[in-house]
C-alpha cells in the first residue's frame, strides 16, 4: 500500500547557467558523481518500494529526459503535466489517480532535486511516518534542524514533547529575512524539507478542506485514470488549476500537520553556496572541478563542461560556471542577482 511521489517538474534557476528550464538541476549530474539528482531519488526508493508503486511527476517536455535517465519507467508511473503549476496540483493529480485504484494507499511526496547523506537514518523515518500516516489522519512531514536565516524554506514552529512524531503549531512558507531570523533566534522552529508523508484518505481530505477547486477538478478524473482518456482528461484539468504550492496550498493551513526530526544530512542544493557547502573543497576552500588550477585563491566554486583548463588568480568567494556555452562569474552569494540575470537573459532569447 505505500508508493512514491517524485516531484521532477520544477526549473531550478537559482543554479543557472547549469539549471536552465530547458533542463533544470534535477536531471544533472550536480555533484559529479556519475548519476543525476532525478536517478539518485528514484534509486534511494527502489531498495523499498517496489517499482510499480514509484510515480514520476513532470512536465511533458522533460518525457524524454526523464525516460533517459529512468530507463523502464512503465507509462502509468509516469505522469505528465501539460503546464507547471507549482506542487500542490502535481501532487493533487497523482495521489487522485493512485486512490482510484487504491483508496488505502499511503504515500511519500518527494522532491527530485535534494540531496540526502544519510539515506538509511532517512529511509528509516520514512518507514516510521508511514506506520503512524497508515494509522492516523495526519500531515507528516520531515523537519531539518536549521543554521541560517533561509528564506527560501517553510518554517515549522512544534510543541516540543516526548513524541516521535511532534505536533505542529504552525507552519510559515518563504517567510520575509526578519522573520525568518525570529524563528531561528527563538530556537522553536525547523525547516520544512519539503518531503511529505501522509496516507491518500488524509491528503485527499485536505485538498477537499483548503484546496477544494483542485479537489473538484482532480476528482472529476477517477473514472479517467489509467484510461486511454487520461492524457485528454489531465490537459483540460490543468488548463483550470490554480498556481499553488503544497505548502501555501495546506500546510499553513491545515491542523493536522505532523513533524518527524531527523538528520539526514539534507540539502536541497537551492543555490550556489549550498552547493559550494557540501562539495568537496581544497584546504583553501576551494570547490574545483578537476581541470581548473587555483592559485592564492580561496572559497570559490568553480565548474565548467567543456573548458580543457581554468586558471583562477586571486579569487575570492567567487563561482565560475560554465554550461551550454555561457558563462557566469559572480560572488558566489549573488543568489538574489543571478535571479534577475536570469530573468533578463530569458527576455533576450
Ligand atoms: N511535477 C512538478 N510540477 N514538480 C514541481 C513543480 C511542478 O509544477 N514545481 C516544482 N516542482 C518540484 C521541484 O522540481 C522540486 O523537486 C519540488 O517540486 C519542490 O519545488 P521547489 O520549487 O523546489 O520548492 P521550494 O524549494 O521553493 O520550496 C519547497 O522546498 C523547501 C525545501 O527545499 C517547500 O516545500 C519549502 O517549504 C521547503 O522548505
Ligand atoms: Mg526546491
Amino acid at each position: 500500500n505505500n508508493y512514491v511521489i517524485i516531484m521532477a517538474g520544477g526549473t531550478g534557476t537559482r543554479l543557472w547557467p547549469v539549471s536552465t528550464s530547458t533542463k533544470p538541476k534535477q536531471f544533472h549530474d550536480i555533484l559529479g558523481v556519475g548519476k543525476t539528482l532525478l536517478q539518485m531519488t528514484y534509486e534511494r526508493f527502489l531498495s523499498k518500494f517496489p517499482r510499480e508503486n514509484i510515480f514520476i511527476v513532470t512536465n511533458k517536455d522533460y518525457e524524454g529526459i526523464v525516460k533517459d535517465q529512468i530507463k523502464g519507467i512503465g507509462s502509468d508511473q509516469l505522469l505528465l503535466e501539460p503546464y507547471k503549476r507549482n506542487t500542490a496540483p502535481c501532487i493533487a493529480y497523482a495521489s487522485y489517480k493512485i486512490a482510484s485504484k487504491n483508496p488505502d494507499a499511503n504515500m511519500v511526496i518527494a522532491p527530485a532535486d535534494h540531496l540526502i547523506l544519510k539515506e538509511d537514518i532517512f529511509l528509516q523515518s520514512v518507514a516510521v511516518a508511514l506506520d503512524s500516516a497508515s494509522k492516523n489522519d495526519q500531515l507528516i512531514t520531515l523537519g531539518m534542524h536549521p543554521n541560517r536565516p533561509e528564506t527560501g524554506y517553510g518554517y515549522i514552529q512544534y510543541i516540543p514533547d516526548s513524541a516521535t512524531i511532534k505536533k505542529v503549531k504552525t507552519f510559515t512558507e518563504k517567510p520575509e529575512i526578519g522573520l525568518a531570523k525570529k524563528f531561528i533566534e527563538s530556537g522553536d522552529f525547523v525547516w520544512n524539507a519539503g518531503i511529505f508523508i501522509w496516507s491518500a484518505k488524509s491528503i485527499l481530505k485536505a485538498f477537499e478542506e483548503y484546496l477544494p477547486d483542485l479537489a473538484e477538478i482532480f476528482n472529476e478524473g477517477n473514472t479517467q485514470y489509467y484510461s486511454s482518456n487520461e492524457r485528454l482528461f489531465v490537459n483540460k484539468a490543468y488548463s483550470h488549476s490554480p498556481n499553488i504550492s503544497i505548502d501555501f496550498g495546506v500546510m499553513e493551513k491545515a491542523d493536522n500537520v505532523k513533524v518527524l526530526l531527523t538528520d539526514i544530512g539534507w540539502s536541497d542544493l537551492g543555490n550556489w553556496e549550498s552547493l559550494h557547502e557540501i562539495r568537496e573543497k581544497d584546504r583553501y576552500d576551494n570547490a574545483l572541478d578537476e581541470n581548473v588550477m587555483s592559485f592564492n585563491s580561496t572559497g570559490n566554486i568553480v565548474t565548467t563542461d567543456r573548458s580543457d583548463l581554468v586558471v583562477i588568480q586571486d579569487l575570492h568567494d567567487f563561482l565560475v560556471a560554465e554550461e551550454n556555452g555561457i558563462i557566469l562569474i559572480c560572488k558566489k552569494d549573488a543568489e538574489k542577482e543571478i535571479k534577475e540575470i536570469v530573468n533578463s537573459v530569458k527576455l533576450k532569447k
